[in-house]
């Protein structure tokens, strides 16, 4: 016997005798049960940290299973709840009797490592109310007995690889007399699955029913029109299946926000259609709410109804790859609120419509593979948050508006495969974002404009097909390309293999050397400053002693909404001596590691010492996430100036090396200090308030005070660094985003799992409220001491969302004994919940936070 299966045994051999007394006791014979098919159950699994405190005692109180980890009980001792989710349990269900817990209210193993089926008696927990096996490897199909289950509200298999169907018999008969099926059902999410077969039409008898997801499996058929019948329905996910037929009308009569069809079979034929196609926009225009609207790679023909301009809540339209004809809707213009619009891969005629210059909160555009013709519209320079723009693969002719060089916030200009003809407007030159450009295959003439050497965000650029003559400008992009770039031009010139040198003298290169160049900020009113902190006083005169002739303001850079500028500094030796103070990035320096950066500890001799965050292979420039990351973050710590935000020196980026200085910040990480019984010790309540604070106020300022308001977007403890005095910082800005007041922001999804906000799943809208959601984790977790992880869920599938607080503070800590700091946790606990509401119009800003933090201090 191995020492594993010796100690089972022995368990097993206890269990048995303690079974026995128990019974001679005359003790609960339900708990009895219970307890055995724990312990059963356990036995089967594989030996596991979690589940170290199920064990059988011979001492009645110790081994009370109400005490064990992840089971709660009734007042008379049996279990109502098994609760076990994120805790990378490994097995089955297999030896799990589910018909002894005859209270069980809850089941949540969530996010596990559970192989096999479900069990097909999970029909016999007949007051379940709550259960969610998502997000394990569970395959086999839905046991019919489910439809016993009539008391669920939330039955959640997302994210497994469960086959078969989905039978009607799981569901009400829609009788009123009906006694089985999933009666109470409100959230059914059976997302990425391998499901197939039809959805059966008895699934509109759910009338309870809020969310549907039933994305990405094999479901094929038709849609069924009785889902028209859930008057609840919020979300309505059936996006990536097979599903064919046409839409039905029927849904028209729901206050659907989240309709996502995208990547199916859908059909329907020209004339009808205008009036169909036209009524499921128009149903939804009845209801004026819906904010997401992907039917996108369909094979939907007929026009672009004209109602769909009364959409007025819409954020995100995407009809791209369908079979559209017609115009765009000259009146497109009156969509505020539009983000996104997404009409690629159509067969779209007539011009681009003027009106398309109102679009005011538009940030991405992509009209591309239709058959657009007439010339792009001036107008296009009034949508200024555009960030990308793909016109290509049409038949638009005329000149490039120079009104594009208006749109700062351009990072992505496709104008490829058209019949665009005249010059090049220098006024691209000023895109200072732009990262993409494509150009190609037009009718272009005249010479490339000098501006356009000097665009430093640029990393890739195609001007190939056109009739463009005279020199390559100077720049970074026009060393680094490749001839395929400028081909088949009329006659270009420059220093590029494969292109004729020009006439004109010799271009000239950049030395190694002066490609290594350094950019050190500061604030220059500091200069007479007493705020400004002693580390930056240090670094700048540590920089000015060695380098103050070559000291040059950068115009481009610099921002009149700017409180600070940039000052640009040639720091060839200060980059020297990063490099040899970290024996070029030595891993003995190393202190940490992300995803796309390594960060060391950088001592230079009479200097101090700083934390350098370096990028990896920003050099091959291929990168886009990389670039995306490092230009977020000057961005985003050029801007701000806080307290508790890490204070960022100086970057560089040049081919070889790519990195930040950060002030050096001596405890690591929040993480890092809860994570270790030391460090958790030394964080007593009256710092772990203090570090609460600390973060409130940083995200208070970067949301309420900095204009564009930034937001994170990764809230994490990892990301939350500790000064020597255990003072807090925000760090790493590598996914933030600027945002105009009232606006929101569609984008994908980045942050930390089991830190994201829950709207984040369904869709890919970021709001300030994304960070609001993030910081809730992270106060719970500084009360905790670890990450609350199924608290969360807990708290927002239970409708009394108290906690008291002594059940949540960190054991390691013994109680705060100041009544100050304990009234100040429960607030804080308070503001933690009202942070975590799953609505995010329901959480509060940031200043309310800190506003009712100082209250609470001020009142003691
Ligand atoms: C049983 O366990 C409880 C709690 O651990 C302890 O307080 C009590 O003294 C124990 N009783 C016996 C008889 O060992
Ligand atoms: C499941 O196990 C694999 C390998 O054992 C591990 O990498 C993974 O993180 C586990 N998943 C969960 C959810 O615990
Ligand atoms: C589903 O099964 C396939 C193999 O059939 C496996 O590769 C995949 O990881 C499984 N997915 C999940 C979520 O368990
Ligand atoms: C389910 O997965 C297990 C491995 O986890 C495999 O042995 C079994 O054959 C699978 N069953 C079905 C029905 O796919
Ligand atoms: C539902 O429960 C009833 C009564 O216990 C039982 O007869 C029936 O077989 C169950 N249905 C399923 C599908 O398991
Ligand atoms: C549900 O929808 C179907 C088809 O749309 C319809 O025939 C039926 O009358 C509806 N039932 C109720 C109760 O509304
Ligand atoms: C489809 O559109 C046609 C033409 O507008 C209309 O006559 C018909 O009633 C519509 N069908 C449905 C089911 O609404
Ligand atoms: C649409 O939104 C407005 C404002 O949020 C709200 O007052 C109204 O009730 C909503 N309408 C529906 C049908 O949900
Ligand atoms: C541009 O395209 C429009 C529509 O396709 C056409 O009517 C017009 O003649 C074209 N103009 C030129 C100069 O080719
Ligand atoms: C234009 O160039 C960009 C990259 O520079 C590329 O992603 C895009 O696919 C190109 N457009 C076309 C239509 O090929
Ligand atoms: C781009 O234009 C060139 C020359 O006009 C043509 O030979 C080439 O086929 C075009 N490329 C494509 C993909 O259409």
């Amino acid at each position: 016997m191995t020492s594993q299966e010796q100690s089972k045994h022995v368990s097993f051999t206890l269990l048995v005798a303690w079974l026995v007394l128990l019974s001679s006791c005359k003790a609960n014979p339900r708990s009895n049960t219970e307890i055995e098919a724990l312990l059963k159950w356990k036995e089967s699994l594989p030996d596991q940290q979690i589940l170290q405190s199920w064990v059988a005692h011979i001492n009645a109180t110790a081994s009370s299973p109400c005490r064990w980890s992840g089971i709660a009980c009734n007042n008379e001792g049996s279990i109502t709840e098994i609760n076990l989710a994120f805790m990378g349990l490994r097995g089955t269900l297999q030896n799990l009797d589910v018909s002894s817990f005859p209270n069980l209210l809850r089941l949540d193993l969530k996010v596990n490592n559970l192989t096999g089926t479900i069990p097909t008696n999970i029909g016999t927990l007949s007051k379940l109310q709550y259960l969610d096996l998502s997000t394990n490897s569970l395959n086999g199909s839905l046991p019919l007995s489910l439809a016993n289950l009539t008391q669920v509200y939330e039955l959640d298999v997302s994210r497994n690889n469960i086959t078969g169907e989905l039978d009607r018999r799981l569901f009400p008969d829609g009788t009123s007399l009906s006694k089985t099926g999933l009666l109470s059902l409100k959230n059914f999410l059976l997302q990425r699955n391998k499901l197939g077969g039809r959805i059966p039409e008895e699934i509109g008898n759910l009338k309870y029913l809020v969310i549907l997801a039933l994305d990405g499996n094999h479901f094929c058929g038709p849609i069924p029109p009785s889902i028209g019948n859930l008057s609840h329905l919020t979300t309505l996910l059936l996006n990536q299946n097979e599903l064919s037929g046409k839409i039905p009308i029927s849904l028209g009569s729901l206050k659907l926000e989240n309709l996502f069809l995208f990547i199916n079979k859908l059909s329907g034929s020209v004339p009808d259609e205008i009036g169909n196609l036209s009524s499921l926009v128009a149903l939804h225009l009845a209801e004026k709410n819906l904010t997401v609207l992907r039917v996108a790679g369909n094979m939907i023909s007929g026009t672009i109804p004209n109602e769909i301009v009364e959409l007025s809540q819409i954020g995100y339209l995407d009809l791209s790859s369908n079979q559209l004809s017609s115009n765009i809707p000259a009146e497109i213009g009156k969509l505020s609120k539009l983000s996104y619009l997404i009409l690629k891969d159509n067969k779209l005629s007539g011009a681009v419509p003027a009106g398309i210059g109102g679009l005011s909160n538009l940030e991405s555009l992509d009209i591309s593979i239709n058959m657009l013709g007439g010339s792009i519209p001036d107008q296009i320079g009034d949508c200024w948050k555009l960030q990308s723009l793909s016109l290509s693969k049409n038949c638009l002719n005329g000149t490039i508006p120079y009104q594009i060089g208006n749109l700062r916030a351009l990072q992505d200009l496709d104008l490829s495969f058209n019949s665009l003809m005249g010059g090049i407007p220098p006024q691209l030159g000023s895109l200072s974002d732009l990262e993409n450009l494509n150009l190609s295959n037009n009718s272009l003439n005249g010479l490339v404009p000098t501006s356009l050497g000097s665009m430093v965000s640029l990393i890739s650029i195609n001007l190939s097909n056109n009739n463009l003559e005279g020199p390559l400008p100077e720049g970074k992009i026009f060393r680094s390309a490749t001839l395929e770039a400028f081909s088949n031009n009329k006659d270009l010139c420059g220093d590029i293999q494969g292109l004729r040198l020009c006439n004109a003298p010799a271009i000239k290169k950049g030395d190694g050397n002066m490609k290594s160049k350094l950019v050190i900020i500061v604030v220059p009113s500091l200069v007479g400053a007493l705020s400004l902190s002693i580390t930056s006083i240090g670094i700048f005169l540590f920089l000015n002693k060695k380098h103050s002739r070559n000291m040059v303001k950068d115009e481009s850079t610099s921002n009149s909404e700017n409180p600070f500028s940039i000052w640009y500094f040639d720091g060839k030796t200060m980059y020297e001596d990063i490099i040899e103070a970290s024996k070029s990035f030595d891993d003995k320096y190393c202190i940490g590691l992300g995803g796309t950066a390594k960060v060391y500890k950088v001592e230079i001799p009479g200097a101090q010492v700083f934390a350098v965050k370096k990028l990896r292979s920003l050099a091959e420039g291929t990168e886009t996430e990389n670039i995306k990351s490092f230009t977020n973050e000057v961005a985003a710590l050029t801007e701000i100036r806080h307290r508790n935000i890490v204070k960022l020196f100086g970057f560089c980026f040049q081919e070889v090396h790519s990195f930040f200085i950060y002030e050096f910040m001596e405890r690591g990480s929040l993480a890092g200090m809860l994570g270790s019984e030391e460090g958790a010790k030394e964080l007593d309540w009256a710092t772990r308030v203090r570090v609460v604070k600390g973060v409130a106020h940083a995200l208070s300022y970067i949301h309420h005070d900095c204009s564009p308001p930034i937001i994170h977007r990764d809230i994490s403890s990892k990301n939350i660094l500790l000064r020597s005095n255990l003072e807090a910082c925000i760090s790493d800005f590598g996914t933030a985003r600027f945002l105009k007041p009232g606006s929101s922001s569609w984008t994908t999804i980045a942050g930390t799992y089991g830190y994201l906000a829950p709207e984040l799943i369904y869709t890919s809208i970021v709001t300030e409220k994304c960070d609001v959601y993030s910081f809730g984790v992270l106060v719970l977790e500084v009360l905790m001491g670890k990450h609350p992880g199924e608290l969360i869920t807990n708290l927002n599938s239970s409708t009394d969302t108290s906690v008291p607080l002594k059940n949540v503070l960190d054991d390691r800590l013994s109680p705060p004994r100041s009544l100050k700091i304990a009234d100040e946790l429960a607030l804080m606990e308070n503001l933690a919940l009202l942070c975590l509401c799953a609505h995010p119009q329901s959480r509060p800003t940031m200043r309310n936070v800190c506003r009712q933090l100082e209250m609470q201090a001020a009142n003691n």
